[in-house]
């Protein structure tokens, strides 16, 4: 039974929808607002055509993406444009891999026992970030700009010399629309529309530098590239696939989905007002952590702290089962019906994640700091109680 000195808040998330993937919607969102997509007409009619191109447009627009760079929309979400990218691009020259938390170390799998590479390795613990003052930007770097399970960022691209000899090779996901990317620092950049605009998943965006595409142009990988991963034809970049015309069939539902909420974005400001919604959202997350002795961010220092995935971590001393502990906590919020999937990722350490990412509203990460409180408490007296 919950301690009753702890009474239940009074007022509930309008919106309990905390994942980090698929993530909230944009505010208001229905179902006819994607009346307009050309269902059952074909990708390649002019119709199809032209509504892939609006989204790569739209992309660029509001990304601030370089008019240099190449804008594509490839299969299988972000996992197929990371995949793309590192198949279609290692090998030429030494690699480096970064992680510090479960999704770069899937990609440091990817690399060093798939692709079989003899790739330096730099990890950090769940919490921290890996010293990119050590990485030697002559090689190719592959990292993710946002861990999504540890809620650890890169601050910034100030440690990532404009002037480079290899390539840079950066997985965006849970980061593009709520986080600055300096371009000239990023030579590839992937992520899905599952995240911060609240899209669908299944398709990857894969942004190109021109030193990217001279890669592609210049490289031909020693293993075999399944169709999928495919950007160029004897020797030349597949330009089709970045204005639209993809390798294949895409749902049209999913990108009018995507010109949606690309248009909501638009219409709320662009970047700096998603900007400034993920961290106003973050802020109170983090406000309330720093007033509560029992909980605190996963990330140790604030620079790297995630304003999308927030994770945090309960540190109270009475707690006896970490990581039973925050799955309870996590089941009664679900239970409340204030906060869906918003436990910690299977891998990561024990503890919540909220997301705060840009279609998440302000008023309902208020509304759940109260409930965080009182599941907590509830939890401690359920755990004397088995005591
Ligand atoms: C950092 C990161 N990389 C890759 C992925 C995989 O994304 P998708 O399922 O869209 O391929 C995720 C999903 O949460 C992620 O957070």
């Amino acid at each position: 039974m919950p301690d009753m000195a702890t009474p239940a808040p009074a007022t509930r998330p309008a919106n309990p929808r905390f994942s980090s993937g698929p993530c909230a919607k944009i505010p208001g969102f229905s179902l006819e607002l994607l009346a307009d997509a050309p269902l059952g007409r074909s990708h390649r009619a002019a119709i199809g055509k032209a509504k892939l191109k609006e989204a790569i447009d739209l992309t660029r627009d509001i990304l601030g993406v370089p008019a240099d760079y190449r804008i594509g929309i490839v299969p299988a979400s972000d996992t197929g444009a990371v995949e793309m990218a590192l198949w279609s691009l290692l090998g030429a020259r030494k690699t480096t891999m970064l992680a510090w938390e479960s999704f770069g170390a899937g990609w440091v799998t990817d690399v060093v026992k798939q692709l079989k590479l003899d790739a330096e390795v730099k990890t950090a613990d769940y919490g921290d970030i890996v010293d990119f003052k050590t990485v030697d930007f002559d090689t190719d770097v592959v990292f993710t700009w946002n861990g999504t399970t540890s809620g650890v960022r890169v601050a910034n691209g100030d440690d990532i010399p404009a002037e480079r000899a290899g390539l840079t090779i950066c997985d965006a996901t849970s980061a593009a629309y709520a986080m600055d990317l300096p371009w000239d620092k990023l030579d590839v950049v992937t992520f899905s529309w599952q995240k911060v605009l609240g899209g669908e998943g299944g398709h990857g965006v894969l942004i190109l530098s021109p030193r990217a595409v001279e890669r592609l142009e210049s490289y031909k990988p020693a293993w075999p590239l399944p169709k999928i991963f495919r950007m160029t034809k004897n020797g030349k970049l597949n330009e089709g696939i970045f204005v639209g015309e993809t390798i294949n069939t895409p749902s049209m539902l999913c990108v009018e989905d995507y010109l949606v909420a690309l248009k909501w974005a638009q219409k709320i400001g662009g970047l700096k007002a998603l900007i400034a919604r993920a961290e106003g959202n973050a802020k109170v997350v983090a406000d309330f952590v720093a007033a509560k002795p029992w909980i605190s961010n996963l990330a140790n220092n604030p620079a790297n702290a995630s304003v999308t995935s927030v994770c945090l971590k309960f540190t109270d001393a009475r707690i006896k089962d970490g990581a039973a502990f925050a799955k309870a906590v996590a089941k009664r919020l679900d239970k409340e019906g204030v906060a869906l999937d918003a436990g910690a990722y299977r891998d990561a350490p024990p503890g919540l994640r909220i997301w705060c990412g840009s279609t998440v509203e302000k008023a309902d990460v208020e509304a759940l700091m109260p409930w965080i409180e009182y599941a907590f408490e509830a939890e401690i007296a359920a755990q004397a109680e088995l005591a």
